[in-house]
């Protein structure tokens, strides 16, 4: 059975977010949180594998199988959205530059459109903003998470995630969510994001 790598470390370009505000605290906290899903991933997937799960014990109202299925979700979702968070974070933030800065000028008319969209969706979300590069229609839309378990769509790749759980900023700005989102704005790193375009295009 194949298990996710748990993560040993935040990517040290991760820590260049301290000129803007987001501390080497906050991220080195984060890592065990990180570290927990990847951990609950694979005991949920070893759970899968190994325990005899009798089919007719399955229960919406609670079953071994319903709370494996479900939770998985929640522990591969927030390990998924982690990778995404990290990856792409520790850049030079600014108007999106490369291929993604022209399907988000496509999509949204502007990156100050889209700018203001995905502030806005972080405010509007308990727990994750998202964009996704949607295979469908061949554009880039937001997507507000209030938890990783949460609202994502079919045939999507998942180009940014930002965390807007308080554990991402309550240490650095308190309350202040907004100006969370105004920091982490100017620490993307759009060649990650790029390249995570590349991928999912198969180039
Ligand atoms: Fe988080």
């Amino acid at each position: 059975m194949k298990l996710v790598h748990v993560p040993e470390e935040i990517p040290a370009k991760v820590f260049t977010t301290e000129k803007h505000g987001i501390s080497k605290a906050t991220h080195t906290n984060h890592l065990t949180l990180w570290q927990g899903y990847a951990k609950k991933t694979n005991e949920i997937r070893q759970a899968l594998a190994e325990i005899d799960l009798d089919p007719a014990k399955a229960n919406q109202i609670y079953s071994q199988m319903r709370a494996l299925k479900a939770n998985y979700a929640f522990a591969y979702g927030g390990y998924i959205n982690h990778n995404v968070y990290f990856e792409t974070m520790g850049g030079d933030g600014g108007p999106a530059t490369g291929d993604v800065a022209t399907l988000i000028n496509e999509s949204y008319g502007s990156f100050e459109h889209w700018a203001a969209d995905w502030k806005a969706t972080g405010i509007a979300g308990r727990g994750w903003a998202y964009l996704g590069y949607d295979h469908e229609e061949q554009r880039v839309h937001t997507y507000l998470g209030d938890a990783q378990d949460t609202f994502p769509a079919w045939n999507n790749t998942l180009l940014l995630a930002m965390d807007v759980y308080e554990h991402a900023y309550f240490l650095d700005f308190q309350t202040a969510r907004a100006k969370y989102i105004d920091a982490y704005m100017q620490c993307i790193d759009w060649n990650s994001v790029n390249a995570r375009l590349k991928r999912a295009l198969g180039k």
